[in-house]
Parts: C-alpha cells; structure tokens; sequence
C-alpha cells in the first residue's frame, strides 16, 4: 500500500500508525533520510525489517521517539552529557548511543546492551511516532548497501513489494543520516559525522572529541564497516585544484568512448562551467555545504536513473559539514580516489 496524498493528512498517518502497531512495516520521511519503520519493542516486527533490508542482524537500528520522555523508556539512564544535546539540538538530526533499558529487545540492538535513540523534527515521524504510541525502530529505508533514499519515489523503486506502506511526503531537507554520538561510556564519541558537527557538539559539552571520526566509525559503530551508500556505476573522486579536476575529468569522458550522457559528473556550482560534456549535476556551493550535503545522494539517485556507467565527482573540505559529506562520497566511491 502506498499511502500517497500531500499534504499528509492525519486519516493517512493514522493507517501507517495502525500498521505499526500490528508488527508492520512503514516507510516514513524524516528530515535526514527515509525510514524503514516497525515498532521497536515487537521482536517479530523488527526482525523484519532486516528481512526486508537484507541487513545482517549485528547491525543494530535507530529507535524514533518523541521527546524526553519517549528516550527514558527506552535508555536506563539519561546522562548529563545527552540531557545537553538534546536542549541544543532536539529535536533535530542527531543520534545518541546510550545503555539500553529492559524494554528494548536485543534483536532491535543487534545484541548489544546499548541503544541509538534519536528525536526526529519531521512533522509527519513525528505525528507517526505520536499515533503509534511506541518508539519506532528505523533505519534508512533503503536496501543494506545500496543508497539512502530521500525522496518516496527513491523508497518505492528500491523497496515496493517488501513493506507494508510508504507515506510519500516531501524531499528530505538535511538528504544525509544523522550525526551519531556514543555517549554511553565516559567519553563521547562520534560514531559517524552529519551535519551537525563535531565541533558544535563541543561547544554544547565543552570537552574536546579527538577520536577521528572515519577511524572510529569503522570499529565502532557496526553498520560502519559494511560497503555502504553505493550508486550502480563505479565511483571516483578527483581531488585537486579545480580546473584540473575539471580538465581530468573532461579528458577522461573523452579518452572511454563512452557517449557523454554515460558519465555522471557531480560538481560544485563553482566548477559545473568547467566541464564541456557528460551528466553534470552540480549539488550547489562551496559556500553552502548544507545545501551540497541535501543534493548528493538525490544526485548520486539520479545517475542510477540514468544508467550512466561511471561517475566521477568532485571533492569537498574535508572540515564541518564537508568531512559528513566527504565521508558520503568516499564510501559512495568505495575509497577510489584519485589525486591530480
Ligand atoms: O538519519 C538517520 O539516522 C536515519 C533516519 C531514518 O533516522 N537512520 C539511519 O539508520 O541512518 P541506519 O540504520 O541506516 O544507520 C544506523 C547506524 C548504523 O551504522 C548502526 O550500526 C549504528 O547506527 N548504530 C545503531 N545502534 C548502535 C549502537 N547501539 N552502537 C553503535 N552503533 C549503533
Ligand atoms: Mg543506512
């Protein structure tokens, strides 16, 4: 079932909540990425959300509660440390990894005595969660490994047929997963970046996070270490100073024989001038990484729409926002990178 109209009305997410509550599956829209949504206290129903994902069970899911509340049925305490982010930037794009409470079953946890929890702003997971009337377990609602969608159609391509509903709303505004902190032991730790970054979150807990988040995020956080966030056609970034990525990049398209509509050419505003042919999609400004950070996997969508088969994209700072998104695109890219 699709569950189409827009704006959504509440008869609508009343049905996908009644799914919920009967051990369904429902995709929703958050303000990061699209869900795959079952209630996160029904084993049965959140086993099948790694049935329909193909996800293997020790990659435990994030929990979608409304509040404070919602978060201390499912934590066994809530520290200091979370009680500060949550005043800063909840609700909003961020996960907390906290010690689980008995409510949670471990199949949600992939085992583990700890338990992601993250209050999302989207109105429509928000009124779903509301009408649910339980915490809903949601990881992106894509298939393991393939890209996180951000828009329904990118849900229903990839997923109709192995869930129950999708509620269609609109284009995720933030269009990357949320920023994960480990605050479940003395130090936090960033689990994986987003955009909100690590160092607001400094500022908010007034303690330096040194760890490196790519190192990190690839022994702690389980989902971390699976190929993650591919597009069909091999991947690769170009990295240097623009005109020559651009001219790299031009020459490549060139030299394969390969008609220009078969090259995907992710590019900065800035740079999209430079190139002579192939399927450009330029996902915004330097100057505005949130924008870049909300157009690259809908870019990365499209150019499995197109069926190009290679893509070569451009570089971004490695700093805020753009280490979150560097970290999108070198996974995309499966770590081909190619230095001019
Ligand atoms: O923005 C988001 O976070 C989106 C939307 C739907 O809310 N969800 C999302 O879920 O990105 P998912 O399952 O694609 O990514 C969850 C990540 C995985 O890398 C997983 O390993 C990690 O969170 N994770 C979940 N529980 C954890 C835990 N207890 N300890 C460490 N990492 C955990
Ligand atoms: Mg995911």
């Amino acid at each position: 079932m699709t569950i189409q109209t827009q704006p959504l009305s509440i008869n609508e997410i009343q049905k996908a909540a009644d799914i919920i509550k009967a051990g369904g599956l429902v995709a929703f829209p958050t303000e990061t990425v699209y869900g795959l949504g079952a209630n996160a206290l029904d084993e049965a129903a959140v086993k099948k959300i790694y049935a329909a994902k193909g996800r293997p069970s020790d990659n435990p899911l994030i929990l979608h509660v409304l509040d404070i509340d919602g978060l201390s049925s499912c934590v066994e305490a809530v520290p200091q440390t979370a009680l500060k982010l949550i005043a800063k930037f909840c609700p909003g794009p961020i996960t907390m990894i906290l010690n689980k409470s008995k409510n949670v079953p471990y199949a949600t946890t992939g085992n583990r005595d700890t338990v992601a929890v993250r209050i999302p702003a989207h109105e429509v997971a928000r009124r779903l969660i509301e009408l649910a009337g339980v915490p809903i377990a949601a990881p992106s609602a894509n298939t393991s490994g393939r890209l996180s969608p951000t828009t329904a159609a990118h849900v229903l391509a990839d997923m109709h047929g192995r869930i129950d509903a999708v509620l269609c709303g609109d284009a995720c505004s933030v269009g990357i997963e949320s920023t994960i902190i480990d605050l479940s032991s003395g130090l936090p730790i960033l689990l994986r970046p987003g955009t909100i970054t690590k160092t607001q979150i400094e500022s908010v807990l007034g303690v330096k996070i040194n760890q490196s988040a790519a190192t990190l995020a690839d022994s702690v956080a389980p989902g971390m270490k699976y190929k993650h966030y591919a597009p069909d056609a091999p991947m690769y970034i170009i990295r240097g100073e623009p005109h020559k990525v651009a001219e790299y990049i031009n020459r490549r398209i060139s030299e394969s024989g390969l008609p220009a509509e078969r090259v995907g050419i992710l590019t900065s505003e800035e740079s999209a001038g430079f190139y002579t042919c192939g399927h450009v999609i330029n996902v915004g400004s330097i100057k505005n990484l949130e924008d870049v950070a909300r157009g690259i996997y809908a870019a990365l969508h499209r150019f499995n729409e197109a069926g190009v088969e290679i893509i070569f994209s451009e570089s971004f700072r490695h700093t805020e926002v753009g280490l979150s998104i560097m970290n999108r695109l070198e996974k995309a890219a499966g770590n081909n990178i190619i230095d001019i």
